[in-house]
């Protein structure tokens, strides 16, 4: 990686988890693309990665979205350059107990979380290839292991680390390395969209959360971005098909 090419791409990076990857890998040294739903959602990163020193763009594109993929990735390659990293963190939650999940409560989430990331990585794995280097981190989830309300969730979630795996065999050849983040209880709008959903005060969810994480604490989407910067950095190009538990502990 050359000082030139160090271009990440971050999508639903406009807030939680993906913004604090996005603001961690500019303050690494990367120009940032902040993709999100909305071009303009995405201002909020960009300024403050712009207002510390760094370079960073905003981007609106649906990542289940073929064409809009298509087109972002290939602003970022004009305005930013090729990218080199390529963190799949977009996501949405539809619970619901599998009696009461719809077709759509399915599809939305498999589209956007696998069909995104797979999107994603395809639209940007050649200017990798090209590069003779890369680094993807899927966005997991504790979830993968299953959990109450989230069939399509955590099939998903589990689905996106056998693809992990399989994108670290096709592309190592190529100084690409995948691997797959799986955060347990992260605070975010995210978390705080289910506490209203089970119509819990946040403070007391997170509260009853963290009774059962061994570090006595929910996790902060600055523990995820630390982790990220881990696997992208230049030092991390043996570490490759992993799925790494940020969580506060093991889980079962
Ligand atoms: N918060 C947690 O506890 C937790 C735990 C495990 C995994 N995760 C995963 O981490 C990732 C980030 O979670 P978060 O808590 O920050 O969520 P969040 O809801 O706060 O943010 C998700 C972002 O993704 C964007 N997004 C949604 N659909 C999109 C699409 N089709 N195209 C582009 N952008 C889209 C949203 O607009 C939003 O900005 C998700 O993949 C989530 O499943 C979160």
């Amino acid at each position: 990686m050359t000082e030139q090419n160090r271009v990440a791409i971050v999508t639903g990076a406009a807030r939680g988890i993906g913004a604090a990857t996005a603001i961690r890998l500019a303050a690494d040294g990367f120009a940032v693309a902040v993709i999100d739903l909305e071009e303009a959602a995405g201002k909020d990163t960009v300024e403050k990665i712009t207002a510390a020193g760094g370079r960073a763009i905003a981007v609106g594109a649906d990542v289940s979205n073929g064409e809009q993929v298509a087109a972002a990735v290939e602003r970022v390659v004009a305005e930013l350059g090729a990218p080199v990293v390529l963190v799949n963190n977009a996501g949405v939650l539809r619970d619901n107990l599998l009696f009461k999940m719809s077709e759509s409560d399915w599809d939305t989430v498999m589209n956007v979380h696998l069909k995104g990331a797979f999107l994603m990585s395809k639209a940007c794995q050649k200017h990798m290839v090209d590069a003779g280097y890369g680094r993807i981190v899927n966005l997991s989830s504790s979830s993968a292991l299953g959990n109450r309300g989230q069939a399509n969730y955590s099939a998903a979630k589990a689905g996106l680390q056998g693809f992990t795996k399989t994108l670290s065999k096709e592309l190592g050849k190529f100084g690409i390395t995948a691997n797959a983040v799986a955060p347990g209880f992260i605070a975010t709008d995210m978390t705080a969209a289910t506490a209203e959903r089970v119509g819990m005060g946040f403070e007391e969810f997170k509260a009853a959360a963290a009774t059962m994480i061994p570090v006595n604490r929910v996790g902060v989407p600055d523990d995820i971005a630390h982790t990220v910067s881990f696997l992208v950095s230049e030092g991390a190009g043996f570490v490759s098909g992993q799925v790494i538990y940020v969580a506060g502990g093991p889980l079962d």
